[in-house]
């Protein structure tokens, strides 16, 4: 198929480098927006590993996706000083609302719901991200008009 090919490109690409898999793994995540199931038995072969060490290394890390994210991403910081402003209570707020565990994407395919591990806001936490924007010093109602305008 175009995509077999597509990732076989990319892993030529990338084969020669030191560590070549995660490389591989962000240029397929870059152009696919996920990790297809395909993938990871083609890097197998091509690495001279088993799937089951590719597929290690993808759920290892969670920045991987297996699936193809929602139409905006919520990245909420888990850390340490959003943690000791309410982080988890709003999360799991923000969990409930949504109906979603971290990693998963609403029905309706609007948000998908991931943790991040700082954001760099720590003077002004809760902080959170939604497609590359900033919002600090987070509450349940400005969280809720955040949701409300990315399921727009
Ligand atoms: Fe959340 Fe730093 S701990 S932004």
């Amino acid at each position: 198929s175009q995509e077999t090919a597509r990732i076989s490109e990319i892993i030529d690409h990338c084969r020669q480098m030191e560590g070549p898999m995660l490389p591989i793994l962000h240029e397929i995540q870059a152009e696919f927006g996920y990790i297809p199931e395909e993938a990871k038995q083609i890097i197998a072969t091509a690495l001279n590993l088993s799937r089951a060490e590719v597929h290690g290394v993808v759920t290892f890390y969670h920045d991987f996706r297996a699936k193809p994210a929602g139409r905006h991403v919520l990245k909420l910081c888990r850390a340490e000083a959003c943690q000791s402003m309410g982080a988890e209570p709003l999360a799991d707020r923000v969990r409930q609302i949504l109906g979603i565990d971290w990693h998963e994407t609403t029905a309706d395919g609007a948000i998908t719901l991931e943790p991040v591990f700082c954001l760099g806001l720590c003077a002004q936490a809760p902080a959170a991200m939604l497609d590359g924007d900033l919002h600090a010093r987070l509450d349940e109602h400005c969280l809720g008009e955040i949701l409300a305008e990315a399921r727009a």
